[in-house]
């Protein structure tokens, strides 16, 4: 059956948290004060969207290929994971909504991959809502360890066993992305699960994207015909 999702809203919502360092250059900030105006609307936004009834939000916090950003501003978001994960846990606890981190647990300092791991612990009673934060991930690089998985396994993989694979296994697949920052471009996130998302890009640098900002974006999906190849 096509599914025409016009009245339906997302299950599953990404973000493309982009442009605090723009946010902040504008303001002749340090691109951490861009980082850390980045986390407080964060946090302020989450809760909008559960709010907003969507089942799976999904974050693009930290990219495998962000590693490369000179140490001062790496260990700058790591202080700021170290905060969400250390104390911002118990209102998601409070609210039933289950914390998952995607990404290379290596790639962190070893206290925060262990309250990384905690705060889902903690949290994974919840069932009303999921959210994702992807930290240290590439899409791409999800898809080569799903790939290895498979092989480890001796066994083919169809399209519903592979995307078990992935990191995101047990998600439904992305309804809708949303990217600030202006940048048109998915930056190596969700590759596999985006295949059918409807894409929407915004011109306001993330800490300015506000939840009247998230609303429109529902509202453009809204008026998306999901067609999945079909004509009808
Ligand atoms: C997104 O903002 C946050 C991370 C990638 C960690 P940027 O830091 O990329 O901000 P711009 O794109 O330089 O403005
Ligand atoms: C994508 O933003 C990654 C995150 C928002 C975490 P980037 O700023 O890293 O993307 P590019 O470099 O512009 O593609
Ligand atoms: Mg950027």
């Amino acid at each position: 059956m096509p599914q025409k999702y016009a009245k339906v809203p997302p299950q599953h919502v990404a973000v493309i948290m982009d442009g605090n360092g723009r946010w902040a250059k504008k303001r002749l900030l340090p691109r951490a004060a861009g980082h850390r105006a980045g986390f407080r609307r964060m946090l302020s936004l989450v809760d909008h969207i559960f709010a907003c009834g969507i089942r799976y939000c999904t974050l693009f916090a930290l990219s495998c290929e962000n590693l490369n950003r000179p140490r001062e501003e790496i260990e700058g978001l790591f202080e700021i994971f170290r905060e969400y994960f250390g104390k911002h846990i118990a209102p998601l606890v409070e609210k039933g909504i289950a914390l998952r981190v995607l990404g290379d647990a290596a790639l962190v300092p070893p206290d925060i991959a262990a309250s990384m791991r905690e705060a889902e612990k903690k949290t994974s009673a919840g069932k009303n809502g999921v959210l994702t934060v992807a930290i240290g991930y590439g899409g791409r690089q999800d898809i080569v360890g799903a790939c290895n998985r498979a092989l480890q396994d001796g066994q083919k993989v169809t399209l519903e066993s592979f995307a078990e694979k992935l990191s995101t296994g047990g998600m439904p697949a992305v309804d809708l992305l949303i990217r600030t920052g202006g940048e048109k471009r998915l930056s190596n996130f969700l590759l596999f699960e985006c295949a059918y998302a409807e894409l929407y890009f915004s011109d306001k640098m993330f800490p300015d994207f506000s939840d009247a900002d998230f609303d429109a974006a529902l509202e453009a999906y809204a008026g998306r015909e999901r067609r999945y190849g079909r004509i009808e």
